[in-house]
């Protein structure tokens, strides 16, 4: 129960008393009950011209017979304001309910059951083999791993799959180089730049020697017919490039709980295929196989190539349907980047013209750009930032921060990881995912503005204060202290803070917790400078004090939580 729940049960029983056979309950005043956008217009209010068509009555006297049946021990008073009618809420009361309520719920407040029973499949950072992790891939890693946890935490199961890139002829050109001019412990020690460094002198290469495609061509073809050495070099580049991309992982604090990427449906897409074709779907066009969209506004998607090679989009054809026979999903998400719009509108299609209902709870969450101080990504100029370099390189920049702000911190190291690496991780989550981000190392570890630092180093206050206020553990706390502006700020947030984990789990939208935490965060500096929280003078004020901030503390871990940034407690 939080505050909305209680103070819509007391209007709907108000409503009740006050119009004879008005069926109004508590959960329908919920939905209507607004935050006034002016504290001296109440904590909450109810458009009462929402009312007067079922109830057949002017907006201001439903008001006011509500106002005048309305009495309950968290309801201060109540105004009739134009349509409107404004709650005001005994902030002694609100105070104590609501931080009661976050203590009570200890750790998890905001969580919820509403996916008990559901099950969400998360394909997310999804990577290339034989290519290296850049920046590019921050998002779809982050939002991701966010939304995994925010499902967790609503109570669905949840299973995070790396939809790895893992099919193509390129990989039959990378053994032909490997091959020619490669050899075990060049790839063994240099890792994924070694096979991009092979990939790229194979190209040079081919320019010169034409008949090096064809080769390229040949071994791909040993790798599709389960040749025995192509499979075990084709392996081994896969372990190499997963065993470099864990490091990145481990930094991270991301895994997944299946690797099943495109090769691993060579063998699953025979029987979709036939699908398609039982069903009418497959039509030939100019010796390839499609599926016709044109109705849909669409080009159409190639399922077959004349060749009878498969697709991209036959491999995800054929996961869909694994994921929905493995895992009985509700939803499925593909967090991608918007350039594949198209493709994940073509896949969805198809399989809602084969008439599979499930493919309802298929959803492409996607996601802007990544540009670095200003300036667009671009593999061919050569302005590539990797991953890996970009995080050490937070690390060591929270590093010397962390040297000169406290230089007797413990555990330095550890802190100044969780907090580089965090300060990245916020800063990627931390705007609407459709917007494009630009990483500006001076806006990322900035300690004052809307930072990860930022919201962790008060996280951190809090724990400080919390160490110091021992004495205040076993005192019958006193509400009636907080109830100035400043904690009615702080309290609004820890109350609302379930809705904006809602809100980002019904919009698959991390960011809606990064600023909500945010905002805590800055609400409770505020209070914090402007109160004493501990005064020996004021016992059971001061315990009131602390186990609000308290409530704070553990709501600003779980909001970080969520978005996948640690918190530590000092820093
Ligand atoms: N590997 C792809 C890329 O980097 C992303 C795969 C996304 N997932 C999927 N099921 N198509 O572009």
């Amino acid at each position: 129960m939080n505050m909305k729940n209680i103070v819509a049960g007391h209007i709907a029983d108000a409503a009740r008393a006050g119009f004879e056979g008005c069926a109004l309950d508590a959960a329908a005043v919920e939905v209507m009950l607004e935050i006034p956008p002016e504290k001296k217009l109440g904590d909450y209010a109810l458009p009462c011209f929402r009312l007067s068509k079922t109830m057949r009555k002017a907006p201001q006297m439903i008001a006011a017979a509500i106002a005048e049946k309305l009495a309950a021990p968290e309801i201060e008073r109540a105004e009739v304001v134009g349509g409107y009618l404004n709650i005001f809420l005994k902030r002694s009361a609100l105070a104590e309910n609501i931080v009661n309520a976050v203590l009570e719920s200890e750790g998890r407040w905001g969580s919820s059951s509403a996916g008990e029973g559901k099950t969400v499949c998360l394909d997310y950072s999804s990577i290339n083999i034989a290519k290296r992790f850049h920046i590019g891939h921050l998002s779809t890693t982050m939002i991701g791993h966010s939304l995994k946890r925010i499902y967790d935490f609503n109570g669905y199961t949840t299973v995070g799959i790396n939809h790895l890139g893992d099919w193509g002829t390129q990989f039959g050109k990378m053994i032909c180089a490997y091959k020619k001019w490669g050899d075990r412990e060049t790839v063994e020690q240099g890792g994924v730049q070694a096979m991009v460094d092979l990939y790229v002198r194979f190209h040079a290469e081919a320019e010169k020697d034409p008949t090096l495609e064809d080769e390229g061509r040949a071994w791909f073809k040993k790798i599709e017919d389960g040749d025995k050495e192509a499979l075990e070099i084709f392996t081994w580049f896969k372990e190499v490039t997963l065993k470099d991309t864990q490091r990145v992982y481990d930094l991270l604090g991301v895994s997944f709980d299946s690797y099943a990427g495109e090769s691993f449906y060579n063998d699953k897409m025979e029987p979709v295929v036939q699908e398609l074709r039982d069903k009418g779907l497959l039509v030939p066009s100019q010796g390839a196989y499609v599926v016709m969209l044109d109705d849909y506004g669409m080009p159409p998607a190639i399922v077959l190539r004349s060749d009878g090679a498969t697709l991209y989009i036959t491999r995800d054809l054929a996961a869909a349907f694994y994921r929905h026979n493995t895992y009985h999903f509700d939803k499925c998400l593909y967090v991608v980047a918007y350039q594949q719009n198209l493709h994940f509108k073509q896949l969805f299609k198809i399989l809602e013209l084969m008439g599979h209902d499930w493919s309802k709870g298929m959803e492409h969450v996607s996601f802007g750009m990544v540009s670095y101080e200003g300036r667009a990504l671009s593999t061919r100029e050569g302005y590539v930032v990797y991953l890996e370099d970009l995080l050490n390189k937070a690390v060591e920049k929270a590093r010397e921060i962390i040297e000169e702000k406290s230089p007797n911190l413990p555990n330095k190291d550890e802190v100044a990881r969780q907090v580089g690496v965090g300060a990245v991780v916020y800063f990627d989550l931390h705007n609407d995912r459709n917007k494009d981000i630009d990483f500006r190392w001076e806006r990322v570890l900035n300690f004052d503005g809307e930072t990860g630092p930022y919201v962790q180093y008060t996280h951190a206050r809090c724990c400080s204060v919390l160490r110091k206020a021992e004495a205040y553990a076993n005192v019958e706390a006193d509400f009636a202290t907080v109830t100035d502006d400043e904690a009615q700020d702080v309290l609004m947030l820890l109350s609302r803070f379930p809705e904006a984990v809602r809100k980002a789990m019904d919009n698959n939208e991390p960011s809606v917790i990064t600023r909500h935490t945010t905002q805590l965060a800055q609400a409770y500096n505020k209070y914090y400078f402007e109160h004493r929280i501990m005064d020996e003078s004021d016992p059971a004020g001061s315990a009131a004090r602390v186990k609000l901030t308290q409530a704070v503390r553990d709501v600003i871990k779980t909001g970080l939580w969520l978005i996948g940034v640690e918190a530590p407690e000092r820093m």
